[in-house]
């Protein structure tokens, strides 16, 4: 098979930038190879963060608007990158910007118009994965697994600390994956009580001291006893998380600290067996207080792959995601969103 060139987008619920991966992929006897050759994350200036963070709060006819814009700027982006690495992509494949992650209602939806984006850099484009798994019953969520099982087999566990935490996994040949807990996105918002986009190395939380009372509210969530495919979003976070942090009167830093304990215990109950062999990537990779709490906790080592990997491998999994949809082949996978079937998710999108 001839090598494929797709670039995949991503912009996670960090809200940190677009991921930009310009990725080629070959299928040699049935098992697929991956080459990041190309990446840039395209950090969000204020007033496109602004902008993101409002959309959905506004009139049908605003969220309209900024589905295009938001389109359209990815496909400019795009187009940008293209030009600058001199590079030759045939396909862009793009997650999009969460808005609405409710699978109870059958909503997830993500901004940036497919028809933009094509038409902004002139490519075909794929975009909208998530809304056929819903259709079918399923949570829309976690999609990455799929890529997890196809591109990173040799591995026990792939853990992403995103927005989120999610984890896959091999158990009795089915590939299981969910969210764990909110890590980023909650992490990031502590950080700006004082005036910090991210708590860099986790050196705030460092900082501070652990409230016992907080982290046994925070581990008592119900969410924590659930089992089988279940995923999170922004708004859980924003009804149940903050409310409880906030009313714990603690100072940013503890609140910090206690957040980070909390995250690793809630990860560590789900790393296990002999020596795992743990794929650690998404940008809490370099929260280093974090990473030696999750250490302490699960007992075992962690060996962080290289820092393209780290940043892009959602990207990575995308422009995959994005690859299998082209092809029409299966790149939903019921045994983790619960539908009741596997499915080709994501629409096309014409370019040329
Ligand atoms: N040096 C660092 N120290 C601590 N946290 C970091 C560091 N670099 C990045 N991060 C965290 O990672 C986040 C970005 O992670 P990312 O994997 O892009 O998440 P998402 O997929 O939700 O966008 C940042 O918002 C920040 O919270
Ligand atoms: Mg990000």
């Amino acid at each position: 098979m001839k090598k494929q060139a797709v670039i995949g987008l991503m912009s996670g619920t960090s809200m940190d930038g677009l991921d930009i991966a310009y990725c080629e992929f070959s299928c040699i006897r049935k098992r697929w190879h991956f080459h990041i050759r190309q990446s840039e994350t395209i950090v969000y200036k204020k007033e496109i963060r602004e902008r993101l963070l409002q959309a959905g709060n506004g009139s049908a006819l605003d969220l309209a608007n900024d589905h295009h814009w938001y389109g359209r700027w990815q496909g400019e982006q795009v187009k940008k990158f293209i030009v600058r690495h001199k590079l030759k992509p045939t396909l862009i494949s793009a997650h999009g910007h969460t808005l609405f992650h409710q699978p109870s209602k059958k909503i997830s939806w993500q901004l940036g118009s497919g028809a933009s984006l094509a038409a902004a850099c002139g490519i075909d484009a794929v975009t909208d994965f998530r809304t056929t798994d819903i259709a079918l019953g399923g949570q829309g969520a976690p999609l990455v697994p799929i890529g997890d099982e196809i591109l990173f087999p040799e591995y026990d566990f792939c853990l992403n600390l995103g927005g989120f935490a999610n984890i896959s996994y091999r158990e009795k040949k089915r590939r299981l994956a969910f969210d764990i807990c909110p890590v980023n996105i909650v992490l990031n918002e502590l950080s700006l009580l004082r005036g910090k986009q991210y708590d860099r190395g986790g050196d705030m939380a460092r900082a501070g001291v652990i409230s016992r009372v907080l982290l046994d509210s925070l581990n008592k969530g119900s969410y924590f006893r659930k089992k089988g495919p279940r995923s999170l979003g922004k708004e859980w976070v924003t009804a149940n998380v903050l409310p409880l942090i906030y009313r714990s009167k603690a100072s940013p830093e503890d609140m910090l600290s206690t957040y980070t304990e909390h995250i690793s215990i809630q990860i560590a109950k789900h790393l296990t067996g002999r020596k795992p062999k743990i794929l650690l990537t998404g940008g809490g990779a370099w929260n280093d207080f974090l990473i030696e709490r999750i250490v302490h906790h699960s007992g075992f080592r962690i060996k962080l792959p290289d820092n393209t990997l780290i940043a892009f491998k959602e990207a990575l999994v995308f422009a995959f995601l994005g690859l299998l949809r082209y092809r029409n082949e299966i790149n939903t996978c019921r045994s983790v969103t619960g539908a009741s079937r596997d499915s080709i998710g994501g629409g096309i999108y014409s370019g040329v």
